[in-house]
This record gives structure tokens, sequence and C-alpha cells, in this order.
């Protein structure tokens, strides 16, 4: 099954990804997550994407096009995958289409947006392995470290209320428009993100089987 989370900065695509993925036992694959490891790691890719990330564009799409494509030709795809974050313009949708990926859901989580500003200024994230938290609504168990690898939790460069600002209006501008265009091909369903993480996922999984 190939399934496309979408929704705005903070609605919660990360956190369900990485609950259903286990339930479907298919990759959670994060564009986020791939160029924070590129920036990281100082790749061609990492160099192309790091002042947009921390001003809170988009990366170019021919960037992220190759990196995306590189990730799902990997053999643990082969029985599907969620794209968390990708794809975020209607561009990269339709590269999507030319690659001959056929979708079977695109799972918009929907969240209004003074809620997800108060999940962004709260979330932090492990240096180490990427995990994220929340203070308040998914705390790790000792403060400020990571449960699963011990490393520090730290807030992400482009969580900060201003460029969490930036990251929305970019969302309605480029990203938003995909709605009609997942609609229109008959696969777009919409989950309530309001509710707990756990009662999101049952939505969400929901959403997915029915
Ligand atoms: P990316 O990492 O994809 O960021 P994003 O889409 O802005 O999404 P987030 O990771 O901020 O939020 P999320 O929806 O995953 O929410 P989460 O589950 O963490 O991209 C970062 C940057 O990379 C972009 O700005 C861009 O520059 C670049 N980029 C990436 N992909 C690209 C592409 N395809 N094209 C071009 N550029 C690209 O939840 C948020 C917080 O809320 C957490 O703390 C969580 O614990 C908490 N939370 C989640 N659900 C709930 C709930 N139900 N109740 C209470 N708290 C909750």
């Amino acid at each position: 099954m190939n399934l496309i989370f979408l929704g705005a900065p903070g609605a919660g695509k990360g956190t369900q990804a990485e609950i259903v993925c286990d339930k479907l036992g298919i990759p959670a694959i994060s564009t986020g997550n791939m160029l924070r490891e590129a920036v990281k790691n100082g790749t061609p890719a990492g160099l192309a994407a790091k002042e947009c990330m921390e001003k809170g564009d988009l990366v170019p799409d021919d960037v992220v096009i190759g990196i995306l494509k590189d990730r799902i030709a990997q053999d643990d795809c082969k029985n599907g995958f969620i794209l968390d974050g990708f794809p975020r313009t209607v561009e990269q949708a339709e590269a999507l289409d030319k690659m001959g990926v056929s979708i079977d859901k695109v799972i918009e989580i929907s969240v209004p947006d003074q809620k997800i500003i108060s999940r962004l200024s709260g979330r932090r994230v492990c240096e180490g392995c990427g995990a994220s938290y929340h203070l308040d609504f998914k705390p790790t168990k000792v403060e400020g470290v990571c449960d699963s690898c011990g490393a520090k939790v730290v807030q992400r460069v482009d969580d900060k209320p201003e460029t969490v600002l930036s990251r929305l209006e970019t969302y309605r501008e480029k990203t938003a428009p995909l709605k009609d265009y997942y609609q229109n091909k008959g696969k777009l369903v919409t989950v309530n993100g309001q509710e707990e993480i756990a009662e999101t996922s049952k939505l969400t999984l929901a959403a997915i089987e029915g």
C-alpha cells in the first residue's frame, strides 16, 4: 500500500506515520528527516537545502525529487510506504506520477493554525536519532534526554515562532493545492487531527482501511 500523509507543519504527519508504519509493516519516509540528515552530513543535497529549511521555505523540487526517487527504489519499499512531507508542490506530485508510483490513499491530517503553533513551540527532537517529543503531549521520561538513544533533546531551528508562521504561509500557498489535485483523483481522505495522539491514530487507521 502506497500512502501519502498530507498536512500543515506540525499537524502530526510524522507522529502518525511512525505509529501507522509499525502497524502496516511498511516504512515511513520523511523527506524532512532525510534533508536534515543530509544537512548534518554536509552532502551536496544538504548544502542546497540548509538555507531554505532554516528560513521555512521549500527546498527546490529537483533536490527533493532526486532524494525521494532513490529512497523509494530501495528494497524495503517493495510492499509499499508512507510518504510524510512529500509531495509538497504540484510539480512534486506530477513527478511521482511520472515515476509510475501508484498512490492508494492520501490522508490529510487537518488541524487549525492555533493548535499548530502550540504543538510546534513545544516540540523537541533528539539530536542523535531524530525521535520527536512534545513538552506536554509526549514528554521524554527524563527531561531533555531521548527515551530511545539517550542523546540530547532540542528545539528544531525551524520551530522558532517567526519561522513557523512562514512555514504555514508556504504550506497554504504551495502545498494546500495538492488537496484538490488528489481530490480530483478520488484519493483524498481528511482526518481530524485535533484529537489526542492515540485517538488520531484510530481515525487515521480507519481512514486507511475504509
Ligand atoms: P518537515 O520535517 O517535513 O516538516 P513539516 O512538514 O513542516 O512537518 P513537521 O515535521 O513540522 O510536522 P508533522 O506534521 O510531522 O508534526 P509532528 O508529528 O512532528 O520539513 C521541514 C523542512 O524540510 C521544510 O520546511 C522544507 O524546507 C523541507 N522539506 C521537507 N520536505 C520537502 C519537500 N517535499 N519539498 C521541499 N522541501 C521540503 O507533530 C508536531 C508536534 O505535535 C510534536 O511535538 C508531536 O509530539 C505533537 N503532536 C502530534 N500529534 C499530536 C496530537 N494529536 N495531539 C497533541 N500533540 C501532538
